[in-house]
């Protein structure tokens, strides 16, 4: 039986990977090197410390410990100063009426992002109320694919890993779900998402009861 939903944040509920995009790129930008949208995949889901490694490995740069942990300052103000002018206007489209679905079935919903800030983009989207439990970067120490995150999250939801079904629109997030043992619905493309058990383009015209059929038996 599935009884609980684990969605991810970034780039499922909100609409934010652009802007961590736009920040890292700004960040790659000032070290002298460029950043493609298609180097931005592989740090989908990926914690701001596995992102930054990453991208100085692309550019073939190496910082001290100092320059380190002050372009991750610098990154996250960038970040900061995007996430604090969105609203409401910036939920994902049929992304909330797909969670009241779930909440409607009488299944419970958990959060399960690498992101230090979900809590304040929650707030900001004004869903915070909405979630039976939270867990985001400031809760885990391991980054996906590990399933650090989504296990903690059934945790606190007091459900098995075989009852929850994640929402991810990364790679990395596809595969911390299928390392928790979950069900996995990839929100994309199918061919960048093709790990998952069903992927969707995103949550318009859907609703959880058509997801859930959808799931293989075997997943
Ligand atoms: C999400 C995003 C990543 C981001 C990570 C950490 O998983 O998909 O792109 O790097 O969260 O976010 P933070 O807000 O803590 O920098
Ligand atoms: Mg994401």
């Amino acid at each position: 039986m599935k009884t609980a939903c684990i969605f991810d944040l970034d780039g499922v509920i909100v609409d934010t990977a652009k802007y961590h995009y736009l920040a890292w790129k700004r960040l790659a930008n000032s070290l002298g090197f460029d950043f493609t949208e298609h180097d931005n995949e592989k740090l989908k889901g990926v914690s701001r410390i596995e992102s930054l490694k990453l991208i100085l490995q692309l550019g073939g740069q190496q910082l001290s410990e100092a320059d380190f942990e002050a372009a991750l300052t610098r990154k996250n103000n960038w970040y900061l100063e995007y996430i604090n002018t969105i609203g409401p206007e910036e939920i994902l489209p049929g992304a909330f009426a797909f969670l009241q679905s779930a909440k409607q079935l009488g299944m419970k919903v958990a959060l399960g992002s690498a992101s230090k800030n979900a809590v304040l983009i929650l707030q900001r989207i004004g869903l915070l109320e909405q979630f039976d439990a939270i867990v985001d970067g400031n809760k885990v120490s391991k980054a996906k694919p590990d399933p650090e995150v989504f296990t903690k999250a059934a945790q606190e939801l007091g459900v098995d890993a075989r009852q929850c079904i994640v929402f991810e629109d990364a790679v990395a997030g596809v595969q911390a779900a299928l390392n928790a043992d979950m069900h996995v619905v990839g929100i994309g493309e199918a061919k960048v998402l093709h790990q998952a058990h069903v992927v969707l383009p995103n949550f318009s015209g859907t609703n959880i009861e058509q997801v859930v059929q959808s799931l293989p038996e075997s997943a």
